[in-house]
């Protein structure tokens, strides 16, 4: 990986994209043969949202390769509150060796970026999520053996891993359709970012407003929450907004046979997802968290090396 910082899939090529997943499976594979691979770095995670698989994945990746982790949680550094971003920057590359960051607005990640001297991984922002997509396009790369010329469609709201979604689709080839009610489309700039990627790849990416035409022929049904994180506010009124866009039994049979079922998760059970689709044998939810932690040791081992 050429780049000096993990911020968005759109830093990296498609063969660096595809070198990180070979890399991932190797350790997925052997972990033993990777076990001193960073041994005595120090990877320092700045949580200003609250995470399960995020924090689990890093934490658990950073020692599996021999190094340590430090959580720094949203009261202990209250970023551009109690310190600013570039003092921040300042203070932990004397100390550690790279940060994870999960924050709100994505200027914070690309501050970050810009002032410290040390690798900076994006653990989610409001706009994007890289690792999320690393993992998701690893695990689909598992199921259906290739990646290019496959269909996912996203079905719900156009947020952070929608736009991730779309942008390693371009680069890889993968076709996204992302449909969503009006009003909640994905960033228009990300968009025409990613069909401008998509060239390069052959890859449609598309988006429309019938959750049914889109899950037309896809080997991949993916969802997310109708509310992010920081949108607790508007989850009420979401629920009645969101309710076509449901991924239930009725809107699987539409898609491919074979098709697969995706959840970054957390899931709101009954809500995006009915239980017969997240617990149906089409859905990989849970090997995708799994592949957070193959496909983040790979990013840190090319970052931190
Ligand atoms: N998918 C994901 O990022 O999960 P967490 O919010 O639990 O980290
Ligand atoms: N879109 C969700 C993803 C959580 C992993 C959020 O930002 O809350």
């Amino acid at each position: 990986m050429k780049a000096h910082d993990f911020l968005s899939v759109r830093d990296m090529s498609t063969k660096e994209i595809l070198e990180t997943f070979s890399l991932a499976r190797k350790m997925k594979a052997n972990r033993r043969k990777f076990a001193k691979a960073l041994q005595g770095k120090t990877l320092a995670l700045i949580f200003e949202k609250p995470s399960l698989r995020t924090r689990t994945s890093f934490d658990v990746g950073i020692q599996q390769l021999g190094g340590f982790s430090l959580y720094l949680s949203p009261a202990e550094i209250s970023l551009g509150k109690r310190e600013s971003v570039h003092d921040v920057a300042k203070n932990l590359e004397r100390m550690v060796q790279a940060i994870m960051i999960r924050t709100f607005a994505h200027q914070i990640v690309i501050d970050m970026a810009k002032h410290a001297s040390i690798p900076i991984i994006n653990g989610l922002t409001d706009y994007s999520h890289p690792c999320q997509a690393m993992a998701d396009y690893l695990t689909i790369q598992e199921k259906k053996k290739k990646l290019k010329g496959l269909k996912l469609c996203y079905v719900g709201d156009g947020n952070n891993v929608a736009h991730s979604l779309m942008f390693a689709g371009a680069r890889l080839g993968v076709s996204v359709t992302i449909a969503c009610p009006p009003g909640y489309e994905p960033n228009p700039s990300a968009t025409q970012q990613a069909i401008g990627d998509a060239k390069a790849t052959g890859a449609r990416i598309e988006v429309i407003q019938d959750p049914v035409e889109g899950v037309r022929n896809a080997d991949v049904v993916y969802t997310d929450v109708w509310a992010s994180m920081g949108q607790e506010a508007e989850a009420e009124a979401r629920k009645k907004i969101f309710l076509p866009y449901q991924v239930n039994g009725r809107l699987m049979s539409k898609a491919k046979k074979d098709a697969i079922f995706m959840h970054c998760l957390p899931a709101h059970r009954g809500d995006e997802v009915t239980d017969e689709v997240i617990d149906s044998p089409q859905s990989v939810v849970f090997d995708e968290a799994e592949n957070r932690l193959h496909a983040q040791k790979a990013i840190m081992y090319q970052l931190m090396k």
